[in-house]
């Protein structure tokens, strides 16, 4: 991998290369902008093909997170850490190239047992692969504390507050440790959900449309968040069609949600709406399911939705289908932290995250004015106030 070239492509500041050899922490911290302040963005614990790869989710998301920071006016730059995840036990066999996705039952147990720690100190029965991971935190707070406050942490995917709590005894520089609220899952991704809600309602008003009253929606993926914003938008009246993998997340919703209908999950971007919301993975608008679209408008919560972001976007563009960018609709979750950072309490960070229309409402009279994609005019208006 050509690092050099690869941060001067992407505008990255800096990448930090930390090494804990007790704990054997191998993280990198990508501070991609600290033009606006310090780098904020959380830290993703996870499995990893190779170093490359590693580095290459670092710098990506770091710099998804500057755009993100920016758009949305927090006094805050963009970065990110990544720690491989190398198995205790297996380092070589890891290092030689084991491909896989993050074990969600290692982790899922990890944290039970780290929960136990917090609960029962005294248990003798600690597995030892719960204290190196404390100890890979500790190592990774010590890194941070060196950075003197360029970089502040939080959570991300593969991490827990209990993580968190572990990076607080090194340094001040993170957020989400016990107690915050960022530490509590469903604060987070109800702002996030909060923030999209919103996004749709600008975005359906941006076509003419004033309530959700009977607007056929289309959730895809009904986690943390996609089950929070079906509760705002069948409280506004919407008609929702929903997906999900997990057949139970299904049926709760079909319950809960009355009127609702499922729908295939992996056919749901063609359902007939008038929005479809992915909030599950992303990539899902590709050259191929852009063309079987049948809604006026996607809003949703997830991250990097586009597989070939100008392709795609414009053939959206092209289509006439209004598309909210996924790093200002899904801001929430990162206003919420940035608010709490400077001591907001749930009220004000619910006001700020309901500014998330005025930003969108800019997107799109740049796209118009300018007559680009509303995903090319979100990064114009990011960089401009970079
Ligand atoms: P989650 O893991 O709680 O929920 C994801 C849901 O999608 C699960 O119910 C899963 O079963 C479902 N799913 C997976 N593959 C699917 C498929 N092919 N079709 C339909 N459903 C599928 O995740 P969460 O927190 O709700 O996040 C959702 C998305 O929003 C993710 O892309 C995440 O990166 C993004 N996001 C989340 C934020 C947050 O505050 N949680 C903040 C910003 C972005």
């Amino acid at each position: 991998m050509q690092l050099w070239q690869e941060m001067e492509r992407e505008g990255m500041e800096e990448l930090i290369f930390c090494h804990d050899a007790d704990s054997g922490l191998r993280a990198v911290i990508a501070i991609h902008s600290t033009a606006l302040g310090p780098a904020l963005g959380g830290c993703r614990y996870w499995t990893y093909a190779s170093e490359e790869e590693a580095v290459r989710d670092a710098v990506k998301l770091a710099k998804g997170m500057t755009y993100k920071n920016a758009i949305s006016g927090l006094p805050y730059g963009g970065g990110k850490v990544v720690i491989w995840d190398v198995p205790f036990a297996k380092n070589v066999k890891q290092d030689q190239g084991s491909h896989g996705s993050q074990s969600v039952e290692r982790v899922a147990s990890e944290q039970k047992v780290a929960a136990d720690q917090v609960t029962h100190p005294q248990d003798k029965s600690l597995d030892t692969d719960v204290s190196r991971r404390a100890q890979r935190f500790r190592a990774l707070g010590r890194c941070l504390e060196r950075l003197n406050g360029r970089y502040v942490t939080g959570l991300d995917l593969g991490t827990t507050a209990i993580d968190m709590d572990q990076i607080r005894m090194e340094t001040a520089y993170v957020t989400d440790t016990t107690g915050s609220l960022g530490a509590q899952d469903d604060f987070t991704a109800e702002m996030t959900a909060y923030g999209v809600y919103i996004g749709i309602v600008t975005s359906l008003r941006q076509q003419g449309i004033a309530s959700l009253q009977s607007i056929p929606v289309a959730v895809q993926g009904l986690g943390k968040v996609g089950y929070a914003l079906c509760r705002y938008l069948h409280a506004a009246g919407a008609r929702l069609i929903v997906a999900d993998v997990v057949p139970e997340r299904v049926q709760r919703a079909l319950v809960q949600f009355s009127g609702a209908i499922s729908a295939d999950p992996a056919h749901i971007h063609a359902a007939d709406c008038k929005v479809f919301a992915p909030c599950a993975l992303g990539g899902v608008l590709t050259p191929a399911t852009v063309e079987e679209l049948r809604c006026s408008i996607v809003a949703g919560a997830a991250n990097n939705q586009l597989s070939e972001r100008q392709l795609v976007a414009g053939r959206m563009q092209a289509r006439g289908i209004l598309y909210a960018p996924d790093y200002v609709l899904n801001a929430g979750g990162i206003i919420s932290t940035a608010y709490e950072l400077e001591g907001a309490g749930p009220d004000l960070i619910r006001q700020n995250v309901a500014g998330i229309a005025g930003t969108l409402s800019k997107v799109y009279a740049e796209a118009a004015q300018s007559a680009i994609s509303t995903a090319d005019a979100a990064d114009r208006l990011a960089e401009s106030i970079l």
